[in-house]
């Protein structure tokens, strides 16, 4: 087992060397930060304050992925808009056109702007939020992230510090890190909560190897708590109790097939700790190609890919939706008889893509399933509505019709999904969609080969 600890760490202290900022880096982030500050602090009025929140204040950044979270704090009783308004008028004019800087707005719960130091590859969030002393005077989501600051400072020694850096490290190698609804992995904060929960990454992935759901971690106490109450409260089977504010779920973000990855990747790392199970499969570019045709040559399965075009509105509005989408479509298969495997979404350049991957399959007729034989009159009027049926079967007490197939292929359903003939939705349409099997044009190949090592990487 002490054989077993020294490997593990040691396959930790070598990723650590590639990901943790080196003293340069953080004295230049300290630099751009402290400098972007002081021009803040000349724009703002007297009773706002600047405080830097975020990786950058916990000093648990990765190396080469600078954001830099600055907050601009207003007096309590700020009215939302006004703070806003102002917010994005500050942050303005900070900008300096003529030393290649630019910005952006973003919007998450309010807006807020993002300033890009082209060249020094570095960017800051300026956010505006309400300074609180106490949770209970929280006026908006962000408000929490100075209180954040404190807490996490106070709490996590340096080696922790690096632990986490680690643990977010082989999230994001796995495609799992960030809470965004695309992602629906871990965020940041809530990988500093379960190293300092579970004490040490070691830790932390035997915890997450083991991991039994419905659960709810309390990290103050460093207890797992089984309550009913709490999982109806959050409605959630997997919770992470932010200790600044127990009314907050930290790992509402984390969708179930995420942890489910991450505990399967914790399983199989402490089985055998090496720099190959840490990272996973990875794939380079030039492998794309082969990749793929190995993968269907050896499996037999068919790629099917919708190319579909979205409207600029952010992720979070827009893939939801295609997410929904892509789950109907294979709903919709699955009336017709058919069964996909794996499906995989991504938007890029303005376009959506759901790729669907099915065994070939050609479905002359379909069984459509009806009541219980002993539901007399149930059953008769099933009978009469499928009169011109070829037969009724009874499986085991349910009876069922069997019809020919209106579609007798999935290309042949995904060609009406395209036409637009399965239903309209809010920002995607199907005008203009395109479906290509199997041979998948070379522009989407890179996304499509991401995604699909991201699926069946374990
Ligand atoms: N935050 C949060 N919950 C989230 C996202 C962010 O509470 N789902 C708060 C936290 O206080 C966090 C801060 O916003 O410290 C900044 O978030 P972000 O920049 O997204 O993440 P970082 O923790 O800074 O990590 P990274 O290194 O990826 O920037
Ligand atoms: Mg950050």
């Amino acid at each position: 087992m002490q054989e077993k600890a020294r490997s593990m760490r040691k396959i930790f202290d070598r990723v650590l060397a590639q990901i943790k900022p080196t003293k340069e880096e953080i004295d230049e982030i300290t630099l751009h930060t402290n400098e972007l500050m002081l021009r803040l602090k000349k724009v703002v009025e007297k009773d706002i304050e600047i405080e830097v929140v975020g990786s950058t204040a916990h000093g648990t950044n990765l190396r080469g992925d600078t954001d830099i979270d600055i907050f601009m704090l207003f007096k309590k009783g700020t009215k939302r808009e006004e703070m806003v308004e102002k917010a994005l008028s500050y942050a303005k004019r900070i900008v300096r056109k003529k030393q290649h800087e630019r910005y952006e707005i973003k919007y998450a719960e309010h807006p807020y702007t993002r300033i890009y130091l082209d060249d020094y590859n570095i960017k800051a969030d300026i956010v505006p939020a309400i300074k609180i002393g106490s949770i209970e005077e929280m006026a908006t989501a962000v408000d929490r992230s100075p209180l954040h600051v404190e807490f996490i400072n106070r709490s996590l020694n340096e080696k922790q510090k690096d632990d986490v850096r680690l643990l977010k490290y082989l999230l994001k190698v796995h495609g799992i890190y960030g809470a965004e609804t695309k992602t629906g992995g871990f965020s940041g904060y809530l990988c500093e909560l379960l190293i300092y929960h579970y004490g040490s990454l070691e830790n932390a992935l035997e915890g997450l190897a083991r991991i039994r759901l419905p659960v709810c971690l309390d990290p103050n106490r460093k207890v797992e708590i089984r309550d009913n109450a709490l999982f109806d409260k959050f409605n959630s089977d997997f919770i992470v109790l932010d200790p600044i504010d127990p009314a907050r779920n930290v790992a509402a973000g984390v969708s179930k097939e995420s942890l489910a990855r991450l505990s399967l990747i914790a399983t199989i790392f402490l089985e055998k700790p090496s720099i190959g199970t840490f990272y996973g499969k990875g794939f380079s570019e030039t492998e794309a190609t082969s990749l793929i045709k190995s993968f269907i040559e050896k499996t037999g399965l068919h790629i099917y890919m919708i190319i579909v075009n979205v409207p600029d509105k952010s992720d979070e509005i827009i893939w939801p939706e295609l997410r929904k989408i892509s789950d109907n479509i294979v709903r919709a298969s699955a009336q017709y008889g058919f069964s996909v495997y794996i499906t995989l979404q991504w938007i890029s350049r303005g376009k959506g893509a759901m790729v669907f991957i099915a065994p070939e399959q050609n479905l002359g007729s379909r069984i459509i399933k009806g009541p219980s034989a002993f539901q007399g009159e149930h059953a008769l009027m099933f009978i009469k509505a499928h009169k011109n049926s070829y037969g009724f079967v009874v499986n085991g007490e349910s009876i069922g019709a069997i019809e020919a197939n209106k579609y007798k292929t999935l290309k042949a359903l995904f060609d009406d999904v395209i036409r637009g003939r399965f239903g309209k939705h809010k920002d995607i349409s199907f005008n203009k969609s395109k479906l290509f099997v199997d041979k998948i044009p070379k522009e989407y190949l890179e996304n499509l080969c991401a995604e699909l090592i991201r699926k069946i990487s374990i």
